[in-house]
């Protein structure tokens, strides 16, 4: 545990000795309230949160009934929207949210769901759907299945490619879990037999075309792509765990870090979320900085090549989409450049009138969050030439430069940073239901809350972030090849890798 939120009034001084602004011990109150009132709505709602992600877990949740074991549903909202479904993506990222409480309190309860997670994956994997079947892979790229575990056989935006990766994410992270405490057996008999077809598929397909994680567009998508880079890199570090190698992981995985690179775009000095798509968005989209905080890797700091929260690539790129939310949101009328704001998917969405979500709103919290893990541990901030834009918003005076942990304007930063990060969790607290529920979106213009209640990822997002806020960061990602700060300049884009599928099918017990 680090003491992020212990710094804060020490800053807050700091502010008003550097800049003896007349209206400092405002804004200092203002900063305090909000602290409290921040601690005040996590307090209350993160009860609320791991119980209703509990709920929508088979076969005994409370909004479960007719799920299968260990199937995560979507949302129990059955029309307008039907998400009474359990999607791929949805439930790797929401096990990874009850993974991540498991590793850092030990909890049987969490630990059986975990169990019937893994079982009901291994059984998905093996059936066939639109896209395909487990004898060559294609079948694991399917985004959603009905909540008996059965094919959806609707037409749909398919394949999608993040699936597997994320969820051999989820997977490897328990996997570690169990050699760290004596259940290598299980975890190389039951466990990676598992994880090896994802990131066999991984491997195979990942610079194929498939829909992006809001299932619209058709074409390469930097979320995805960012999945599957970390899948490849973990996975091959617990093959090296479990005595043997993935060399597809150790083959495709510098292919992929590359092509990575060229979401980034210098010039408009944001990362673009969709490539070789023709979707006439400006590309400003949550898609990054999810891909940004599903790939935290504390021991990476600040990497630019992996995107790393912190990295100036990154925090330039939250600026500009965060930015893209401010005028067009009536909630977010007359806020000034420094303070958060409801934020959403990307500025041209039209889905239920295209509002901000909780989840994406909590997702520009936990960024930040991260960012400060990584400052506080690593003793500085570095702003260059692509974050100044984002720091200058929040601190107007800051220039170009390194600042150590024992400077004033470190901590300046490190304070404005903060209260940024708390805002957006504000937002949240705002305009979730008095209960503590939190839907998948809230209405642009009255705040109040639309399209699916309960959406279980709204609750994963909001656990995540509040344990970066504590200093709950994910375990370094062992063996990462790619040193920080080192730029990739050469980049080979095979358009097929040329490997072989080599999985095979298992009768799930
Ligand atoms: C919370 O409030 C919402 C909206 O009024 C309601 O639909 C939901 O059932 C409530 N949840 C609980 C657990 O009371």
């Amino acid at each position: 545990m680090h003491g992020l939120a212990s710094l804060l009034l020490l800053g807050s001084c700091a502010v008003q000795s550097v800049f003896g602004r007349p209206d400092v011990s405002q804004a200092r109150r203002e900063g305090v309230l909000l602290r409290r009132a921040v601690n005040d709505f996590i307090a209350k709602e993160e009860q609320y949160a791991i119980d209703h992600v509990l709920c929508s877990i088979g076969s005994a949740g409370c909004y479960s009934q007719g799920v299968a074991s260990g199937l995560v549903v979507a949302s129990p909202s059955k029309a307008e929207p039907d998400y009474w479904f359990t999607w791929t993506r949805d439930a790797a990222l929401v096990l990874k949210a009850v993974y991540e409480r498991f590793a850092h309190k030990y909890d049987g309860n969490l630990q059986k769901e975990i169990h019937n997670y893994i079982i009901s994956q291994a059984k998905l994997q093996a059936v066939s759907n639109p896209s395909g079947a487990l004898s060559d892979g294609k079948g694991l790229g399917e985004a959603k299945y009905h909540v008996d575990g059965s094919a959806f056989t609707g037409s749909w935006g398919r394949p999608q490619r993040d699936g597997p990766p994320l969820r051999a994410i989820t997977m490897i992270g328990y996997a570690k879990w169990l050699i760290e405490n004596g259940y290598t057996s299980t975890a190389n008999n039951l466990v990676w037999p598992i994880i090896r077809n994802d990131i066999a598929y991984t491997a195979q397909y990942w610079n194929q075309p498939g829909f992006d994680l809001w299932e619209e567009v058709n074409g390469n998508s930097f979320f995805t792509t960012a999945a599957q880079y970390r899948a490849l890199i973990e996975g091959s570090a617990l093959a090296k765990l479990l005595g043997t190698t993935c060399d597809a992981c150790d083959a495709v995985a510098p292919q992929v870090l590359c092509y990575l690179q060229t979401y980034w775009s210098p010039s408009r000095g944001y990362v673009i979320a969709n490539l070789n798509t023709n979707d006439g968005r400006q590309g400003k989209d949550a898609n990054v900085a999810l891909g940004s905080i599903h790939n935290f890797d504390p021991a990476l700091k600040c990497d630019a090549a992996t995107f790393q929260p912190c990295s100036d690539r990154a925090l330039a790129n939250h600026k500009v989409w965060v930015d893209s939310f401010r005028s067009i949101y009536n909630i977010n009328a007359g806020l000034p450049e420094s303070a958060a704001v409801a934020v959403g998917r990307y500025a041209e969405d039209t889905y239920f009138n295209g509002n901000p979500w909780y989840l994406n709103t909590l997702v520009a919290a936990e960024q930040l969050y991260d960012a400060l893990y990584v400052w506080q541990t690593t003793g500085s901030i570095q702003v260059t030439s692509v974050s100044l834009a984002f720091f200058k918003a929040l601190v107007p005076s800051v220039a170009v430069g390194t600042y150590a942990a024992s400077s004033d304007t470190y901590k300046t930063i490190y304070d404005a940073v903060f209260l940024y990060a708390d805002g957006f969790v504000d937002k949240v607290s705002q305009y979730a239901y008095t209960n503590g529920s939190l839907a998948e979106q809230f209405d642009r213009n009255t705040g109040a809350p639309a399209s699916a209640r309960d959406l279980t990822w709204s609750y994963a997002s909001f656990l995540t972030a509040v344990a970066r806020r504590a200093g709950v960061v994910p375990p370094s990602a062992a063996d990462q090849p790619q040193r920080p700060g080192e730029t990739v300049t050469h980049c080979r884009t095979p358009r097929n890798p040329g490997l072989q599928w080599t999985c095979q099918r298992r009768s799930p017990r």
